[in-house]
């Protein structure tokens, strides 16, 4: 069965988003239909739609959707509020706030269009454009790391940073998409990433789609795996770059980082320009989503911790420069990663 689009605009100025519900993968591929704002910021923030780039385009769409129901005059307002509202879906990936930036801009500069349906068309126009540029850019970052994957290596890679994490075709997994076309034969060790399992049920499911050899490891499994010399590269996505190469990540990424440098095994990440936050000088000031207890206690509808037990449960944390090989963008590899190199390549 043909697989659908992660997410993609049905129609006109007057259409709606559908996107593929990743909460039901890898049992069920559904789609779900977005009319409403609400609903987009519900999918983000429900995870149906995740992964960095992949929630800035939802979001972008989510705008349109939000300016079609607002008063003809309102339009410049009324994008104003979506933006607003729509940022406080999910606070770590800086996508989602580059993307509404994008949107805002394009409003500001068009604000002076004679009618309201020629301002949903340009801001549809604009949401097309940064999806069609996040597919582009995941071709590239493609071609730029597929150069890192050697015959026969083992890869190990953290959370999905595929096609389901982007608009098409993934940062991290793109890489390793891009070495199988040409050719490369290689196996993928995917950590199933607790607590939310997007490693087993997503990255694992888009590497068989592709027929692609991927074994998945429980996240406490890296180090033994790697010191059995099974892993020769790591490569994950990213959700917010500060300017000095510190990198927020699924949960865990920071400890894979470690267990790569103590086995001396290659440590990569793979990004998009719209990834990186240079506003922010390191990693300390990235914001970590906090997220329901209840995914720690009741993962998957069991129960599996006491009740009333407390909880920790940040999404996200941050990798240091020094433990990162390497970044690759769309525009070419950062390596080493230095403050110095990243403006250099991105400014
Ligand atoms: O909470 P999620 O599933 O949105 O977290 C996703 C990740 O951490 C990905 O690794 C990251 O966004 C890179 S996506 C290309």
């Amino acid at each position: 069965m043909a697989v659908p689009r992660t997410l993609e605009w049905i129609g006109g100025p007057d259409g709606f988003l559908r996107l593929i519900d990743q909460t039901l993968l890898p049992t069920r591929l559904e789609c779900r239909d977005c009319r409403t704002v609400e609903e987009v910021w519900e999918a983000i923030r429900a995870l149906r739609v995740r992964g960095a780039p992949a929630i800035g385009v939802a979001a972008a769409y989510g705008v349109v959707l939000a300016v079609a129901r607002c008063p003809a005059a309102e339009g410049e307002q009324g994008v104003e509020r979506a933006c607003e509202y729509l940022a406080t879906a999910r606070p770590t990936a800086v996508n989602l706030f580059w993307a509404l930036d994008r949107m805002r801009r394009a409003s500001r500069e068009n604000s002076r269009l004679p009618d309201p349906e020629a301002f949903r068309r340009m801001l549809l126009s604009e949401a097309q454009t940064i999806d069609k540029e996040d597919q582009e850019m995941c071709r590239s970052i493609g071609r730029v790391g597929a150069e890192l994957i050697r015959d026969g290596q083992g890869v190990l890679t953290h959370c999905n940073a595929g096609g389901l994490a982007t608009a098409d075709f993934g940062t991290a997994l793109a890489v390793l998409f891009t070495a199988a076309e040409q050719g490369r034969n290689f196996r993928v060790f995917a950590d199933e990433t607790r607590p939310l399992l997007q490693g087993a049920r997503l990255t694992a499911w888009e590497l068989q789609q592709r027929g692609i050899d991927v074994t998945v490891i429980c996240d406490n499994m890296a180090a033994q795996v790697m010191k059995e010399g099974r892993v020769q590269l790591v490569v994950v996505g990213a959700d917010r770059i500060a300017a000095n190469g510190d990198t927020a990540n699924k949960i865990g990424t920071y400890g894979v980082a470690i267990l790569a440098q103590a086995h001396g095994i290659p440590f990569y990440v793979a990004a998009p320009s719209s990834t990186f936050d240079l506003g922010l000088s390191t990693g300390e000031a990235i914001p970590i989503e906090q997220r329901d207890p209840r995914e720690v206690t009741h993962g998957f509808g069991r129960q599996t911790a006491p009740d009333g037990v407390q909880v920790y449960n940040p999404a996200f944390d941050v990798t240091p420069a020094r433990l990162i090989a390497g970044i690759i963008t769309e525009k070419g590899l950062i390596r080493p990663v230095t403050e110095a190199a990243i403006r250099a390549l991105l400014d």
